[in-house]
């Protein structure tokens, strides 16, 4: 099993991808393109607006969002830019540790509240992913590395305003898709409700064609919210097509995940999403996860399953169960969503 940490040692002095690092090149890449329409853009301020006209509208447009992408940017979340500078320094910090000093946080299970390590699922992997990566339960309870310094305080702070704007946009979702403001909330116990930080370092690579630097997934909670620092990598699956993001300065990338399809009873989807690497500079994202409650079973919201009078497209599960069942090496590659 590669150790981890690895792959920044290993970009340090390779000059080619080593083959336990490299994928077929006659892969998906000519289906990449840049996007023909436009990313859909969501202004938080509007969201939060007192105004119904306003609100009714900005409602809409994150339904069509999530309908037509599964994915959107927002803008004017109110997240000052000098944290989330902060936020991307100390999380560059953090990946420059020596080894030997990031070693205690080299947890195995996923269930584990810290877990740093390398690839995507490095133990059931025959060619791995470039990337090194740092993992943390950051709620209903904080944990966090305590090291390098500061670095947990500006997480703790950083983890609570996207957990506000994250709570935000589900209210804003909820009344998309015609249910109360606070059904999701409520169904999902989002009080507390599990959030995860993931860090992600994904050094130079001196073949980009060769590696990834995260397979086409989706995510297993409800919203994803992304930064990136100043190099992109991100593409997202649209139409049959991947489409590169280039994200607006500032803006978070959000993301709809598989919690958000069950609910909804697979009117919105999870999108699948992965990362590409580069020969130019090192990049960094920062994902926070936000799902259900760990004890919370998730099934279709029964409104939404009479109203089109079918029937549930997935049984509930208990959002535990569902990520150890993710995490497993039985899906043999297969959607974690064809199962539930
Ligand atoms: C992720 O899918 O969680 C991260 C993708 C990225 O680094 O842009
Ligand atoms: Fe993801």
């Amino acid at each position: 099993l590669p150790k981890m940490g690895c792959v920044k040692e290993l970009a340090e002095s390779a000059t080619f991808v080593p083959s336990n690092y490299a994928f077929p090149t006659n892969s998906d890449d000519s289906t990449v393109s840049e996007a023909e329409e436009e990313i859909p853009t969501i202004d938080f301020s509007l969201l939060i607006s007192t105004s119904p006209d306003q609100r009714s509208k900005i409602v809409q447009d994150l339904g069509k969002a999530c309908r037509d992408w599964g994915f959107f940017m927002v803008i004017n979340h109110g997240v000052p830019e000098s944290l989330r500078k902060e936020m991307l320094d100390a999380c560059h910090r953090f990946f420059h540790l020596m080894e030997g000093e990031k070693q205690e946080f080299e947890g195995k299970h996923v269930l584990d509240p810290i877990r740093c390590g390398t690839s995507f699922n490095a133990s059931v992997e025959k060619v791995f992913f470039w990337r090194d990566f740092l993992k943390v339960f950051v709620h209903p309870q904080f944990h966090f590395p305590s090291k390098p310094p500061g670095f947990s305080e500006v997480s703790l702070e950083y983890c609570k305003r996207t957990r506000e704007v994250a709570r935000e946009l589900i209210k804003g979702i909820s009344e998309s898709l015609g249910l109360e403001k606070y059904y999701i909330d409520k169904a999902m116990e989002l009080e507390s409700g599990l959030q995860i930080f993931i860090a992600n370092l994904y050094p130079q690579c001196p073949q980009p064609e060769l590696a990834m630097g995260m397979p086409p997934h989706s995510d297993h909670g409800l919203l994803t919210i992304l930064i990136e620092n100043e190099i992109s990598g991100l593409q997202l699956h649209h139409n049959g097509k991947w489409v590169n993001v280039k994200s607006i300065p500032n803006s978070f990338l959000v993301n709809t995940a598989d919690h958000i399809e069950i609910l909804s009873n697979g009117e919105y989807k999870s999108v699948l999403h992965r990362a590409v690497v580069n020969n130019k500079a090192p990049r960094i994202s920062l994902a926070l996860a936000h799902g259900p409650s760990l004890d919370t079973v998730v099934s279709p919201a029964q409104e939404l399953v009479d109203r089109e009078n079918h029937r549930p497209a997935y049984r509930g599960m208990k959002y535990k169960d569902y990520l150890e069942l993710q995490q497993s090496n039985q899906l043999d590659g297969k959607s974690c969503l064809d199962r539930v």
